[in-house]
């Protein structure tokens, strides 16, 4: 059976500021990440495994060492949070009280203004889902939102709970397709 592996990329500088989007480069943590992940999935000896980024530096970086060949998507990017990019949640909790709480109010359908919602990030995952179903090894490595999309798609998660999903970054989510749904497993890399 195949098996679809999915990461977030390695910690980024945003990250360790508690800001989110934007498009940073990885802190040292993540760069440390980068190589743990690359000695894993080199050590798994996985046939003919391909690797897929987003087109963010933070994925690109993390993927960079490992010996697969690898493919950009786009549709891999992180929800775009408009107006809130770059921001904390404590500076969009005061910038823009109305969105924070309207945010918490609804998860999955609130699009921050100039940006997007789950239900869009849904939606622009179609196509790299129809590809997942057909490929063989792959390795997914993306952002948290995309990363809770993916999962509930093959976990069949409930869209209020989507959003909350826990993916914690430095962790590998190995997932194996059955006759009916999926196992999972997770494997933290310490680093
Ligand atoms: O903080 C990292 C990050 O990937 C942000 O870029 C993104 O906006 C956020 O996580 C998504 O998580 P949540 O929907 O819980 O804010």
């Amino acid at each position: 059976p195949r098996t679809i592996y999915l990461t977030r990329h390695g910690e980024s500088e945003l990250n360790q500021q508690h800001r989110i989007g934007g498009d940073p480069p990885l802190s040292r943590n993540g760069k440390l990440y980068a190589e743990a992940l690359a000695e894993y999935m080199d050590n798994e000896n996985i046939p003919d495994l391909i690797v897929w980024t987003s087109q963010m530096q933070r994925t690109i970086e993390t993927a960079a060492k490992i010996n697969a060949p690898k493919e950009q998507w786009k549709a891999l990017n992180e929800i775009n949070a408009g107006i809130c990019e770059g921001l904390t949640y404590v500076e969009i909790a005061e910038r823009f009280p109305d969105e924070f709480a309207a945010r918490d109010q609804s998860k999955f359908y609130y699009r921050y203004p100039g940006g997007e919602s789950y239900q869009d990030l849904v939606a622009r995952l179609e196509p790299v889902i129809m590809e997942l179903e057909r490929a063989e090894n792959v390795l997914v490595v993306c952002h948290q939102a995309v990363a809770r999309c993916i999962l509930s798609y093959f976990l069949d998660t409930d869209a209020e709970d989507l959003p909350y999903t826990k993916v914690p970054l430095h962790t590998i989510i190995k997932l194996t397709p059955m006759a009916y749904g999926c196992t999972m497993e997770c494997i933290p890399l310490p680093i």
